[in-house]
């Protein structure tokens, strides 16, 4: 039996695998940390020794690689060798929704766990714990443990593992401080020695009492549960924004007053383009592909609605700001502001600005689009190049541009557009930005971020998501 851990291999270098590795490896110097990906180029910028060329931006992470990169955390495309020196293998592989076959656009993709789960089976050595960490659907564990297993019969040599589910409840943008003072830290597993090894992990760092067990579908399940519950928490501020707009209310004062409900609480209600990222959607996709898997069709619908609202939302602010610019943004110029998902990340997966953009794009607008961490090239995949055709190849006559700051994009247009609620969003130079703009100008605050008064007080019309009092 193994006594303590001393050594991990991660697969996948990605923004689970490399913060997650990076505090492991900062909390417990005596355990090698190495963290593998198939993604040559990733790992490249993993050891670039800028280290602000880190392919993850995520702040507090820059130092952590650079306390212990080379001491014990190690990046490479060295799989095997590190698979078999392993105690501990985490898997941490991307899992995307599948884009064709059966449960096209529901289920997640599971070929990169299955191409884990066959290269553990053929290198690890002695016995081995896997733990399941990218978010997946309930029950891929026992997937895991069967090709684990079946490889075990086939050769039998003295090839031991255990899965354990340990979901990841990190939050982009916050990741560090979500590692290192995490509300809970989940394990489900059957092998209770292999769940007091990696207990033994944690409690370097996170106290007892925050450490729960279960059983591994009950992990499993919780990780899809605690995204569901939290976006739908945002489709349902995100529909009372609606209504505050017809009705003359005020939303923000609306989360106000029922956050400061204990039972209902104050995080994760701000209204906004709705919800992105690599997670919610994701998983609230296969949570509906499973009660529709067990015929629990009025469960399935409930959590579909929650992703139905939020592609509503979406369309309803491209809608907005047409009608403002006077029925049509042809030939406009409009500002986009931010384009990540969310503050404090480079991540655009799933950003509510891909879809508003192409909406924006469709009725022919010209875009400037500033982000501060996001590149040309990334906007670039997502949006495609200044013409894109769409699934009915009808011709976007719309044009987008990078801009390198807010000033740059602002020159000269029609509207601005906040869609990520960056920090430097908060404090715009309204009177500068009001001269360079063409009248009548708007501002179109879908975070409530931006000084909205100030800008109207330099004749900018505005428009803040959720406001009907302002509006
Ligand atoms: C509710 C609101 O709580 C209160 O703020 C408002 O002023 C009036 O409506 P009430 O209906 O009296 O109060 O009781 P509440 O404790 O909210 O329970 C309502 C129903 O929800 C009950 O049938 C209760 O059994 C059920 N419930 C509540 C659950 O099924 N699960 C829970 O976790 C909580
Ligand atoms: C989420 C979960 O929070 C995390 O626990 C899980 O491990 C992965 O998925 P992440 O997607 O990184 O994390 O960021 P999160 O802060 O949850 O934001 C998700 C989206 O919801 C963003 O687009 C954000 O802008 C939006 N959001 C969040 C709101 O619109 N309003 C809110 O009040 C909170
Ligand atoms: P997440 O947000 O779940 O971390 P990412 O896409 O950021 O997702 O990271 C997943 C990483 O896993 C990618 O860098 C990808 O190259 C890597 N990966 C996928 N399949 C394998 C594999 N079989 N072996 C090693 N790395 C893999």
């Amino acid at each position: 039996m193994l006594e303590k851990i001393n050594n991990i291999c991660c697969i996948g270098a990605g923004y689970v695998g490399g913060p997650t590795m990076a505090v492991i490896a900062d909390k417990c110097p005596e355990i090698q940390v190495n963290v593998v990906d198939i993604n040559q180029a990733r790992i490249n910028n993993w050891n670039d020794s800028d280290f602000s060329n880190l392919p993850i931006y995520e702040p507090g992470l820059a130092e952590i690689v650079k306390n212990c990169r080379g001491r014990n955390l190690h990046f490479s495309t060295v799989i095997e060798e590190n698979i078999a020196l392993a105690d501990m293998i985490f898997i941490s592989v991307n899992t995307p929704v599948k884009k064709k076959g059966i449960g096209a656009g529901q289920a997640s993709d599971l070929k990169w766990i299955e191409a884990s789960a066959r290269q553990i089976s053929k290198y690890a050595v002695g016995k081995t714990i896997v733990v399941e960490k990218s978010t997946l659907p309930v029950k891929t564990a026992q997937t895991i443990k069967n090709i684990l297993e079946a490889h075990v019969l086939n050769t039998s040599n003295d090839k031991k593992f255990s899965i354990l589910s340990n979901p990841e409840f990190l939050a982009e943008g916050t990741a560090i401080n979500d590692l290192e003072n995490p509300d809970r830290v989940l394990i489900g597993g059957e092998d209770q020695d292999a769940i007091n090894l990696l207990i033994d992990v944690y409690l370097n760092w996170v106290d007892k009492e925050k450490i729960l067990t279960t059983d591994l579908w009950s992990s499993e399940l919780s990780k899809l549960t605690a995204n569901a519950f939290l976006a739908q928490r945002i489709s349902s501020i995100n529909s009372i924004s609606a209504l505050c707009e017809s009705t003359g209310a005020d939303v923000n004062d609306v989360a106000l007053a029922i956050g400061m409900d204990k039972r209902i609480g104050l995080e994760f209600l701000r209204p906004g383009p709705g919800f992105g990222g690599s997670c919610f959607k994701k998983d609230i996709l296969n949570l509906v592909y499973i009660c529709n898997h067990y015929g629990l069709y009025q469960a399935a619908k409930y959590w579909q609605t929650v992703i139905n609202l939020n592609d509503w939302q979406q369309k309803r602010i491209s809608k907005i700001i047409v009608e403002k610019l006077f029925g049509t943004i042809s030939g406009k110029k409009i500002a986009v502001l931010g384009f990540a998902f969310k503050a404090n990340t480079n991540d655009t997966r799933e950003s509510p600005a891909i879809n508003i953009c192409r909406d924006l794009l469709e009725e022919g607008s010209n875009l400037h689009i500033y982000d501060p961490r996001v590149s040309q090239d990334q906007i670039k995949m997502d949006l495609g190049h200044s013409q894109i055709i769409d699934s009915q190849n009808l011709l976007f006559e719309g044009k987008w541009e990078f801009s390198k700051s807010v000033e740059l994009a602002a020159n000269g247009a029609d509207a601005i557009l906040v869609l990520t609620d960056w920090e430097e969003f908060k404090t715009l130079d309204w009177e500068k930005l009001s001269k360079i703009m063409r009248s009548p100008s708007w501002l179109f605050d879908t975070r409530s971020i931006s000084n909205a008064i100030e800008a109207k007080s330099f004749g900018i019309n505005i428009w803040r998501l959720g406001d009907g009092a302002l509006n």
